[in-house]
């Protein structure tokens, strides 16, 4: 009866929900630091970015900030990006001269942070500034300026913490879990 995770290959955990919860708290603190009096306007990008941003924005406790929401579709099927994007859902408030936080789970290709890059840009804010919670820096195709990152991880297809399985089915799991075997070959990589 619906989906399942179960025969999607062998898998493991890579962060614990424990790991998880520690690197937010420091990254809440540096945002913090960072933010404190700027008053942000600050964006989970929809989906993947849901329970990252949820937790970081009460991470950064102390600092006034706004919330808005932008959600984006990388195209393609199974675990390889396509690196065709297309805008769901818009912010509902101008950002022109507001220094935007951006805060996305996962940077693969970068094609989905280099379009919302050129978008908000084109809308003229004070400032750009982006945090992703998991950074495949070998899986890179196009450059993209990422400012804080949770951790760097090696190019395997990952889910759990808001990110989701082709299936349709893992965002709500505490811990992030990665599939063995491809798209990219760094299973034995370390994650820093
Ligand atoms: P990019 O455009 O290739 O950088 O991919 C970014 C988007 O693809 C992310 O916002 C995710 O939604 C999705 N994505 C990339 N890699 C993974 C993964 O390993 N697991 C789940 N989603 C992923
Ligand atoms: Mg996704």
């Amino acid at each position: 009866m619906g989906s399942s995770l179960e025969g999607a290959g062998r898998m493991r955990v890579i962060l614990t929900q424990d790991q998880i919860r520690r690197r937010v708290a420091e990254l809440g603190s540096e945002l913090s630091d960072h933010y404190r009096g700027l008053n942000p306007v600050v964006i989970p990008l929809l989906k993947g970015g849901f329970i990252f941003g949820a937790d970081l924005v009460r991470a950064m406790a102390g600092v006034e900030m706004q919330i808005e929401f932008l959600g984006a579709q990388s195209y393609g099927s199974g675990v390889v990006s396509s690196g065709e994007v297309r805008l769901t859902l818009d912010a509902s408030m101008p950002l022109a001269g507001r220094h935007v936080l951006m805060i996305e789970d996962i940077v693969d290709s970068g094609n989905t942070l280099a379009y919302i890059h050129r978008l908000i840009r084109s809308r003229k804010p004070a400032s750009l500034r982006t945090v992703v919670l998991l950074d495949k820096t070998d899986a890179r195709k196009v450059e993209v300026e990422v400012d804080w990152v949770g951790f760097s991880i090696p190019d395997r297809f990952v889910y759990g913490y808001g990110l989701d399985h082709p299936g349709g089915v893992g965002r709500n799991l505490q811990h992030i879990v990665a599939l063995e075997g491809p798209p990219g070959d760094g299973g034995s990589e370390g994650i820093s």
